[in-house]
């Protein structure tokens, strides 16, 4: 069972390693480096996608990458996950992200898990109501916001629900799913987040 999985593995979340594509450097030499550009070129480097390495994901887990000065989240889902986004389905406002596909959800990521592969969820973590960070909730328990709650994401604010697909339960103050920024997978343990190869 999955609640099971995300007990005994005491979900660690993992700080992404992470890296501007192009070989800008992260940490202390890169504000050294960054100040000596340009303003254009200072303003695309901040602008520039990023790399996320979930080499050392683990199903259940979630790492949190940061693209833009956004959260984005990746999280691995196991196969019982998944299917509590198919439980999902009723409970939720925009079920396949039919809302604005254009602006919060790339083409290749308008299905049910809201995704390019199953296994895997990219979403900025910013609430769509006013803005806050919502937090991880993936145990499937009873809680005080939602008696059968199925896993997902609570925004403390104002008490909007989102599943394990970023998916806005119905009648609550976000108006829609979390966004899912442009990404693709460089390799079966590499996503570029940011570029998705579809923008000039
Ligand atoms: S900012 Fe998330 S519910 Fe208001």
């Amino acid at each position: 069972m999955a609640d099971k999985e995300f007990d005994q593995g005491k979900r660690r979340f993992l700080v992404a390693a992470t890296s501007v594509a192009g070989g800008v450097a992260t940490g202390a030499v890169a504000v050294p480096f960054v100040a000596s550009m340009l303003p254009s070129e200072r303003a695309k480097a901040a602008g520039a996608p990023v790399e996320a390495d979930i080499t050392n994901l683990a199903p259940g887990e979630m790492m949190r990458v940061e693209w833009r000065g956004k959260p984005v989240w990746v999280v691995r889902r196991t196969t019982d996950m998944l299917e509590t986004v198919k439980q999902s389905d009723a409970k939720v406002a925009d079920p396949k992200s039919a809302r604005k596909p254009g602006e919060l959800t790339p083409p290749y990521a308008r299905n049910e898990y809201r995704s390019i592969k199953p296994e895997y969820l990219v979403v900025v973590g910013i609430c769509t109501h006013l803005g806050c960070s919502p937090v991880d909730k993936f145990k499937v328990q009873a809680e005080p916001f939602e008696a059968d709650w199925k896993g997902g994401f609570y925004c403390p604010c104002h008490g909007s629900l989102f599943d394990l697909a970023g998916r806005v339960y119905k009648n609550k103050p976000a108006p829609d799913n979390l966004e899912v920024p442009p990404h693709k997978f460089l390799s079966d343990t590499r996503i570029l987040i940011g570029d998705d190869g579809t923008r000039a």
